[in-house]
């Protein structure tokens, strides 16, 4: 199960270099990975970005039901992450305190800080309708995803 999962977020990888290469826009790339994760990885129920805007993250694009707009630093597990600009992984949303709830179905999350230059310019947020679905491996698999997309617009700015 591990080895098979290492090796869709291989796939996955791939398969966003490939979606991003010629393409500088930052919202429409970020819009095709969430759709890339949204519907190539197994047991999500949401998947998108969030970016920085001042002291808060506002909503990118998107899979999945409609989310809360704004988010300040700090606060939920979005907040909690791009605060301490590290990945949290909560594998029971509702043992997290000050966890936001926009779909009562999610269950557990996965949130990736985009780190630029040491700076934190956004998340990649992932949900999960199931109690610990996610393991080190997403963790990795995701913070390589975000890496893909910070580094891909550091080397060609919109
Ligand atoms: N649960 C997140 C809010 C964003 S939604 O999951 C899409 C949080 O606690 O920050």
């Amino acid at each position: 199960m591990t080895a098979s999962k290492f090796e869709l977020y291989q796939h996955l990888a791939s398969a966003c270099e490939a979606l991003l290469a010629g393409e500088r826009d930052p919202i429409a790339n970020a819009a095709n990975m969430a759709a890339l994760i949204y519907h190539g990885l197994p047991d999500l129920n949401w998947a998108g970005f969030y970016f920085r805007q001042g002291g808060e993250l506002v909503l990118g694009p998107f899979q999945g039901r409609p989310a809360c707009v704004r988010i300040p630093f700090g606060q939920g597990v979005c907040g909690t992450a791009a605060a301490r600009g590290a990945t949290v992984l909560v594998p029971d949303v509702h043992a997290f305190a000050g966890h936001i709830a926009c779909d009562p179905a999610s269950r557990s999350e996965l949130v990736v800080p985009l780190r630029e230059n040491g700076k934190v310019s956004g998340v990649l947020d992932l949900d999960s309708p199931l109690v610990g679905h996610f393991d080190e491996v997403d963790q990795m698999g995701c913070e390589r995803l975000a890496a893909l997309y910070v580094d891909h617009h550091r080397r060609y700015p919109g």
